[in-house]
């Protein structure tokens, strides 16, 4: 078995981070996640997120974390098929809701899409149960002259 270790994420794993993003089914991307405000998630919720990496260092999984004061979120759950069931996955979650805690976090939420049945199920297993919210969202005006697109789930 390959030798994994979870770390914290930092900005320079944005360009590993994409391609896996971009190559896992059930993740969908948005403006948001751009470089910039990718960097400046990293930057408000420090230390909260992580990632897998293999023993050469290259990205294999990953967790977004955010804290907005008063509930946590983890985004972007992600693990490269060949890692898949050896606990990558339990490992960054672990390392995400410890850090939460530590800020005095005392509940944590996820977005999922709807269709992701797998996702669900996997959250599930894990212990999250789902909740009777619906999520709404209005897009805000860029400040960088781009357009909003509704592409994501969150
Ligand atoms: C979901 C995902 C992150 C799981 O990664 P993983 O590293 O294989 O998961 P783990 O090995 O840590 O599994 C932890 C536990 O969940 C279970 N599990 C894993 N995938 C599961 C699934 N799809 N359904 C139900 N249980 C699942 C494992 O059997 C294990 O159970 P155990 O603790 O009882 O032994 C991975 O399949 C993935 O990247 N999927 C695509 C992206 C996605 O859908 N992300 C989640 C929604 S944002």
């Amino acid at each position: 078995m390959q030798q994994i270790t979870v770390r914290t994420m930092h900005p320079d794993d944005y360009p590993a981070l994409l391609r896996l993003w971009l190559a896992t089914e059930g993740m969908h991307l948005n403006e948001s996640d751009e470089e910039e405000p990718f960097v400046r998630c990293l930057e408000r919720n420090d230390g909260l997120s992580a990632v897998a990496v293999g023993a050469g260092g290259e990205v294999l999984g990953s967790v977004l974390c955010t804290f907005d004061g008063r509930s946590g979120y983890l985004h972007h759950l992600a693990v490269t098929p060949a890692l898949r069931g050896e606990g990558v996955a339990r490992s960054l979650i672990e390392f995400s809701l410890e850090r939460l805690a530590g800020n005095g976090v005392m509940r944590c939420n996820i977005f999922i899409l709807a269709d992701n049945v797998a996702g669900q199920a996997f959250w599930q297993h894990n212990g999250w149960s789902e909740r009777p919210w619906r999520i709404m969202q209005h897009p805000l005006p860029r400040t960088d002259g781009g357009s909003t697109q509704r592409t994501s789930a969150d």
